[in-house]
Protein backbone atom coordinates (compact mmCIF):
# COMPACT_ATOMS: atom_id res chain seq x y z
CA UNK A 1 0.00 0.00 0.00
CA UNK A 2 1.54 3.31 -1.35
CA UNK A 3 -0.22 7.17 0.19
CA UNK A 4 -0.22 9.68 -2.33
CA UNK A 5 -0.33 13.54 -1.37
CA UNK A 6 -2.08 15.55 -3.59
CA UNK A 7 -0.46 19.11 -4.45
CA UNK A 8 -1.84 21.02 -1.69
CA UNK A 9 -4.21 23.85 -1.90
CA UNK A 10 -5.66 26.01 0.75
CA UNK A 11 -9.39 26.78 1.08
CA UNK A 12 -10.60 29.80 2.03
CA UNK A 13 -9.70 30.09 5.80
CA UNK A 14 -5.76 30.02 4.53
CA UNK A 15 -5.96 26.31 6.35
CA UNK A 16 -5.10 22.93 4.23
CA UNK A 17 -8.07 20.75 4.05
CA UNK A 18 -6.90 17.46 3.16
CA UNK A 19 -7.80 13.60 4.95
CA UNK A 20 -6.65 10.53 3.88
CA UNK A 21 -8.89 8.28 2.25
CA UNK A 22 -7.89 4.06 1.20
CA UNK A 23 -9.69 2.58 -1.13
CA UNK A 24 -8.90 -0.37 -3.63
CA UNK A 25 -7.82 0.28 -7.42
CA UNK A 26 -7.75 -2.06 -9.82
CA UNK A 27 -6.62 -4.69 -7.15
CA UNK A 28 -4.22 -2.34 -5.50
CA UNK A 29 -4.72 -0.84 -2.15
CA UNK A 30 -4.29 2.77 -2.49
CA UNK A 31 -4.37 6.11 0.43
CA UNK A 32 -4.48 9.29 -1.18
CA UNK A 33 -4.13 12.36 1.27
CA UNK A 34 -6.48 15.11 -0.31
CA UNK A 35 -9.18 17.56 0.11
CA UNK A 36 -12.22 15.36 0.91
CA UNK A 37 -14.35 16.85 -1.73
CA UNK A 38 -11.92 16.53 -4.32
CA UNK A 39 -13.68 14.45 -7.08
CA UNK A 40 -12.97 10.86 -7.51
CA UNK A 41 -12.33 11.96 -11.19
CA UNK A 42 -9.23 14.08 -10.01
CA UNK A 43 -7.97 11.46 -7.93
CA UNK A 44 -7.34 8.93 -9.78
CA UNK A 45 -6.13 11.19 -12.95
CA UNK A 46 -3.95 14.01 -11.44
CA UNK A 47 -2.78 11.88 -8.21
CA UNK A 48 -3.04 8.45 -8.92
CA UNK A 49 -1.64 8.77 -13.19
CA UNK A 50 -4.65 6.51 -13.89
CA UNK A 51 -5.68 8.32 -17.04
CA UNK A 52 -8.12 5.91 -18.40
CA UNK A 53 -11.12 7.81 -17.17
CA UNK A 54 -11.95 10.81 -18.91
CA UNK A 55 -13.18 14.30 -18.15
CA UNK A 56 -15.95 15.43 -20.50
CA UNK A 57 -18.64 17.25 -18.82
CA UNK A 58 -17.55 17.39 -14.74
CA UNK A 59 -21.73 17.55 -14.15
CA UNK A 60 -22.50 13.37 -14.36
CA UNK A 61 -24.00 14.17 -18.33
CA UNK A 62 -21.56 12.42 -20.39
CA UNK A 63 -20.35 9.59 -18.60
CA UNK A 64 -16.90 9.52 -19.83
CA UNK A 65 -15.45 9.23 -16.32
CA UNK A 66 -17.43 6.05 -15.21
CA UNK A 67 -16.01 3.29 -13.44
CA UNK A 68 -17.09 0.49 -11.85
CA UNK A 69 -17.09 1.50 -7.60
CA UNK A 70 -18.00 -1.89 -5.53
CA UNK A 71 -19.32 -3.21 -9.09
CA UNK A 72 -22.03 -0.69 -10.40
CA UNK A 73 -21.11 1.66 -12.95
CA UNK A 74 -20.62 5.17 -11.23
CA UNK A 75 -19.55 8.96 -12.35
CA UNK A 76 -16.36 9.70 -10.96
CA UNK A 77 -16.42 13.42 -12.00
CA UNK A 78 -19.12 13.89 -9.15
CA UNK A 79 -18.35 11.37 -6.59
CA UNK A 80 -16.43 12.72 -4.04
CA UNK A 81 -13.18 11.42 -3.07
CA UNK A 82 -14.44 11.16 0.59
CA UNK A 83 -17.69 8.70 -0.03
CA UNK A 84 -15.09 5.57 -1.64
CA UNK A 85 -13.39 5.06 1.65
CA UNK A 86 -13.29 1.24 1.97
CA UNK A 87 -14.54 0.70 -1.74
CA UNK A 88 -13.20 -1.37 -4.41
CA UNK A 89 -12.67 0.87 -7.52
CA UNK A 90 -11.95 -0.16 -11.14
CA UNK A 91 -10.90 1.27 -14.39
CA UNK A 92 -10.55 0.17 -17.72
CA UNK A 93 -6.98 -0.12 -17.25
CA UNK A 94 -8.51 -2.95 -14.34
CA UNK A 95 -10.65 -4.69 -16.39
CA UNK A 96 -8.89 -7.35 -17.59
CA UNK A 97 -5.82 -8.00 -17.76
CA UNK A 98 -4.90 -7.89 -20.98
CA UNK A 99 -7.47 -6.32 -22.73
CA UNK A 100 -9.41 -9.80 -22.96
CA UNK A 101 -11.98 -8.88 -21.04
CA UNK A 102 -15.60 -10.46 -23.15
CA UNK A 103 -16.73 -6.41 -23.91
CA UNK A 104 -13.11 -5.09 -24.80
CA UNK A 105 -12.83 -8.11 -27.51
CA UNK A 106 -16.28 -7.47 -28.95
CA UNK A 107 -15.31 -3.88 -29.43
CA UNK A 108 -12.42 -4.69 -31.11
CA UNK A 109 -14.20 -7.31 -33.27
CA UNK A 110 -16.86 -4.69 -33.85
CA UNK A 111 -14.52 -1.42 -34.53
CA UNK A 112 -16.78 0.22 -32.18
CA UNK A 113 -14.53 3.13 -31.92
CA UNK A 114 -14.01 6.24 -33.65
CA UNK A 115 -12.26 8.83 -32.24
CA UNK A 116 -12.08 7.03 -28.93
CA UNK A 117 -12.25 9.89 -26.18
CA UNK A 118 -15.70 8.28 -24.72
CA UNK A 119 -15.11 4.40 -25.38
CA UNK A 120 -13.56 3.86 -21.82
CA UNK A 121 -16.63 5.42 -20.34
CA UNK A 122 -18.85 3.40 -22.45
CA UNK A 123 -17.09 0.01 -21.88
CA UNK A 124 -17.43 0.40 -18.49
CA UNK A 125 -21.28 1.20 -18.46
CA UNK A 126 -21.34 -2.14 -20.53
CA UNK A 127 -19.40 -4.39 -18.43
CA UNK A 128 -21.37 -3.35 -14.94
CA UNK A 129 -25.42 -3.70 -17.67
CA UNK A 130 -23.82 -7.24 -18.22
CA UNK A 131 -22.22 -8.20 -15.13
CA UNK A 132 -26.02 -7.56 -13.88
CA UNK A 133 -27.92 -8.65 -16.69
CA UNK A 134 -26.09 -11.35 -19.05
CA UNK A 135 -28.43 -11.22 -22.33
CA UNK A 136 -29.96 -7.70 -22.32
CA UNK A 137 -32.56 -6.56 -24.69
CA UNK A 138 -32.32 -3.46 -26.79
CA UNK A 139 -34.17 -1.97 -24.03
CA UNK A 140 -32.23 -2.98 -21.60
CA UNK A 141 -28.83 -1.81 -23.44
CA UNK A 142 -30.21 1.98 -24.04
CA UNK A 143 -31.20 2.48 -20.64
CA UNK A 144 -27.93 1.17 -19.47
CA UNK A 145 -26.44 3.19 -21.87
CA UNK A 146 -28.44 6.48 -21.84
CA UNK A 147 -26.06 8.90 -20.22
CA UNK A 148 -23.03 7.79 -22.27
CA UNK A 149 -22.86 10.25 -25.23
CA UNK A 150 -20.48 9.38 -28.07
CA UNK A 151 -19.52 13.21 -30.10
CA UNK A 152 -19.05 10.26 -32.98
CA UNK A 153 -22.24 8.38 -33.14
CA UNK A 154 -21.14 5.07 -32.24
CA UNK A 155 -24.36 3.91 -30.90
CA UNK A 156 -25.34 1.17 -33.02
CA UNK A 157 -21.79 -0.18 -32.71
CA UNK A 158 -22.06 0.18 -28.93
CA UNK A 159 -25.48 -1.67 -29.21
CA UNK A 160 -24.33 -4.64 -31.31
CA UNK A 161 -21.26 -4.86 -29.44
CA UNK A 162 -23.10 -5.54 -26.18
CA UNK A 163 -25.13 -8.37 -27.91
CA UNK A 164 -21.52 -9.60 -29.09
CA UNK A 165 -19.92 -9.45 -25.44
CA UNK A 166 -23.40 -11.35 -24.08
CA UNK A 167 -22.50 -13.83 -26.47
CA UNK A 168 -18.76 -14.37 -25.86
CA UNK A 169 -19.74 -14.73 -21.95
CA UNK A 170 -21.90 -17.25 -22.61
CA UNK A 171 -19.41 -18.78 -24.60
CA UNK A 172 -16.85 -18.84 -22.18
CA UNK A 173 -18.97 -19.65 -19.37
CA UNK A 174 -19.44 -22.93 -21.34
CA UNK A 175 -16.22 -23.32 -21.15
CA UNK A 176 -15.37 -22.75 -24.99
CA UNK A 177 -11.38 -21.62 -24.73
CA UNK A 178 -11.36 -19.65 -27.28
CA UNK A 179 -14.28 -17.49 -25.91
CA UNK A 180 -15.56 -17.20 -29.91
CA UNK A 181 -19.24 -16.90 -29.97
CA UNK A 182 -20.69 -18.93 -32.65
CA UNK A 183 -21.83 -16.12 -34.77
CA UNK A 184 -18.49 -13.81 -33.81
CA UNK A 185 -15.89 -13.77 -36.80
CA UNK A 186 -12.86 -15.10 -36.19
CA UNK A 187 -10.59 -13.40 -34.42
CA UNK A 188 -7.05 -12.20 -35.95
CA UNK A 189 -5.22 -12.52 -32.42
CA UNK A 190 -3.65 -9.54 -32.87
CA UNK A 191 -2.23 -6.85 -30.49
CA UNK A 192 -4.40 -5.19 -28.09
S1 LIG B 1 -17.15 13.86 -17.08
FE1 LIG B 1 -18.30 12.69 -15.69
S2 LIG B 1 -20.20 12.36 -16.66
FE2 LIG B 1 -19.13 13.75 -17.98
S1 LIG C 1 -15.89 7.52 -30.32
FE1 LIG C 1 -15.60 9.69 -30.46
S2 LIG C 1 -16.81 10.46 -28.82
FE2 LIG C 1 -17.31 8.37 -28.90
Amino acid sequence: MRTVKAVEFPNPDGAIAAMLVTFQVNGRSETVDVSPDMPLLWVLRDVLDIKGPKFGCGISRCGACTVHIDGRARRSCTTRVETVEGTEIVTIEGLSPDGSHPVQRAWEDLDVAQCGYCQAGQIMSASALLAEIPQPTDEDIDLAMDGNLCRCGTYLRIRAAIHEAASLMASDAQGNGNGASPDAPPSDGGDR
